[in-house]
């Protein structure tokens, strides 16, 4: 009998795989589910990955992701693969990918950043310096986001 952890398999949705260990929930909150939402949602915590030494999984029935969470996605988890399945089947499996900049998604930590004046109407940018552990450098005033700046702003925490 295989001694392994098993999830129920979903019909159809999403299932979020490959996320590094710990930061399923964080996952949840950039997908803006709480669960009060009445989808079948399985969150596997902290289980052994060949890739990843220890790994998480979020599973949801009932939802496609759109482009901005998948991004998102890609900034707290770079490893994670977004698979789509119809009828029990894996029909699609996506690798995110975190883009060499990014624009939009995020606000600059420096609050004289000209990107945070009221009146100065500009998208904040950033180039990626490093991927693990991730780090971003605004392209307006050089400051650091670093991978906990980019989690707090995803998850309301900043
Ligand atoms: N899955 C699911 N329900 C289904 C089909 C797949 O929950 N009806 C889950 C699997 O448990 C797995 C993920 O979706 O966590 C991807 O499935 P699959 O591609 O079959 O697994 P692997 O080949 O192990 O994926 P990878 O190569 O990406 O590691
Ligand atoms: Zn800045």
């Amino acid at each position: 009998m295989s001694r392994e952890l098993r999830v129920s398999k979903i019909r159809e949705g999403t299932v979020i795989d490959h996320i590094d260990a710990g930061r399923a929930l964080h996952v949840l909150r950039i997908l803006g589910l709480t669960g009060s939402e009445g989808l079948v949602i399985a969150i596997v915590m902290n289980v052994p990955s060949k890739k990843l030494g220890r790994k998480d999984i979020v599973k949801v029935e009932g939802i496609e992701l759109r482009e901005d969470q998948v991004n998102k996605i890609a900034l707290i988890a770079p490893s994670a693969t977004i698979n789509i399945i119809r009828d029990y089947e894996v029909v699609e499996k996506v690798r995110v990918k975190v883009p060499e900049r990014i624009e939009g998604l995020l606000r600059c930590v420096n609050p004289n950043c000209i990107t945070n004046q009221p009146r100065e109407p500009i998208k904040p940018r950033f180039r990626v310096v490093s991927l693990r552990p991730l780090k971003l450098v605004c392209e307006y005033c050089g400051a650091e986001l670093g991978q906990e700046d980019i989690i707090a702003q995803f998850t309301g925490g900043g």
